[in-house]
C-alpha cells in the first residue's frame, strides 16, 4: 500500500476506510488513552489518516501530533480538527530517523498492514523509537483469529437461515480460498488490498523485537456488520476484533 493508494481514498476516507475509534463497541481505545494520558503528557498518533484516532485521544493529553505520509489525508484531518492541542505533520514512517521530538505515548492504529514484513518492522521500530524512556506505545492490528472465526460464524448464520450445512460450508470455503492470499504470512485480501493480519503472540513478538516490554495484548471489539453483510442485530457469537497491544519503553 503505497502513498497513492491512501491519497486516492482521502476524499471519502471515513466512508471507505474502517476507522477503529468510530466502531469500538466497548470504548477500549478511549479508556486506554485515558489510562495512559494526562494533561502534562504528549502523544503522537502514527498513521493518523483523516485524524479520527487523533481527535479521539487528544482530550487525554497536553498535545497530540498526528503523523501520516499522505498529504491529502492530512488536509482532510486538518479540516476536521478544531481542538487546539492537535497538530499534523507529514512523514514516511518507513524512513529511518524521521526526526520527531520524543513523545510520552505513541499510538499506531491499523498501520502495520503491509504484506511486506520489512515495511511493518521499519514502521513499528520507528514508532517505538519515538517514545521516551518510561513511556508507552499502543498498537492496533487486524487479528487473523478473528478473520478465521468470521468464516465459521458466517457458516453458522447460513445454516440457521435454513441452508444445508455441507453446501454452505462449500461456499464459505470457496470464499475463504479467494480471500486468503497467504495463510502462513497472515495476508488476506480486504476489498482488493492484501492486508496483514496478526496472531496474538505474533504482534507481541514483533513489538518485543522493536524494544517494548511488559506487553499486554487484548481485544477491541466491533459490530458484526464490519465483516458480515446483513448481520442480524442479535448474534449469538462474540463480536469480531482487532488486537490492541500496549507496551512500555524501558
Ligand atoms: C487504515 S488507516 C488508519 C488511520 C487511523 N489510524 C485510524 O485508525 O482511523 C492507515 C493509515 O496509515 C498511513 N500510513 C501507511 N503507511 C505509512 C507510512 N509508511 N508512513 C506514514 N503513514 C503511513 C496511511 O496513509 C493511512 O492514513
Amino acid at each position: 500500500m503505497k502513498v497513492d493508494y491512501w491519497d486516492r481514498l482521502a476524499a471519502e476516507f471515513s466512508e471507505n476506510v474502517f476507522e477503529v475509534t468510530e466502531r469500538d463497541v466497548h470504548g477500549v481505545i478511549r479508556k486506554t488513552a485515558k489510562r495512559l494520558g494526562n494533561k502534562r503528557l504528549t502523544a503522537i498518533d502514527f498513521g493518523c489518516g483523516a485524524g479520527a484516532s487523533t481527535r479521539a485521544i487528544a482530550p487525554f493529553f497536553k498535545h497530540v501530533l498526528g503523523v501520516d505520509f499522505s498529504e491529502k489525508l492530512l488536509s482532510v484531518a486538518r479540516e476536521k480538527t478544531h481542538a487546539d492541542n492537535i497538530d499534523y505533520r507529514k512523514a514516511d514512517l518507513t524512513k529511518k530517523n524521521p526526526g520527531f521530538a520524543r513523545c510520552d505515548v505513541a499510538f499506531c492504529f491499523n498501520v502495520l498492514l503491509s504484506a511486506d514484513n520489512r515495511v511493518r518492522h521499519l514502521i513499528a521500530a520507528n514508532v517505538v523509537q519515538a517514545v521516551r524512556s518510561g513511556g508507552a506505545a499502543v498498537f492496533i492490528v487486524p487479528s487473523i483469529e478473528s478473520e478465521l472465526r468470521s468464516y465459521q460464524v458466517a457458516l453458522a448464520c447460513q445454516t440457521r437461515d435454513g441452508f444445508r450445512r455441507d453446501a454452505a460450508a462449500k461456499e464459505t470455503d470457496a470464499r475463504a480460498r479467494r480471500d486468503v492470499i497467504s495463510l502462513s504470512q497472515g495476508v488476506i485480501d480486504l476489498g482488493g488490498a492484501p492486508t496483514k493480519h496478526f496472531f496474538q503472540d505474533e504482534i507481541a513478538e514483533l513489538l518485543t523485537d522493536c524494544g517494548l516490554t511488559d506487553i499486554v495484548v487484548s481485544r477491541v471489539r466491533y459490530p458484526w456488520d464490519i465483516v458480515l453483510d446483513d448481520a442480524p442485530d442479535a448474534m449469538p457469537h462474540d463480536q469480531p476484533w482487532d488486537w490492541i497491544a500496549v507496551g512500555k519503553k524501558a
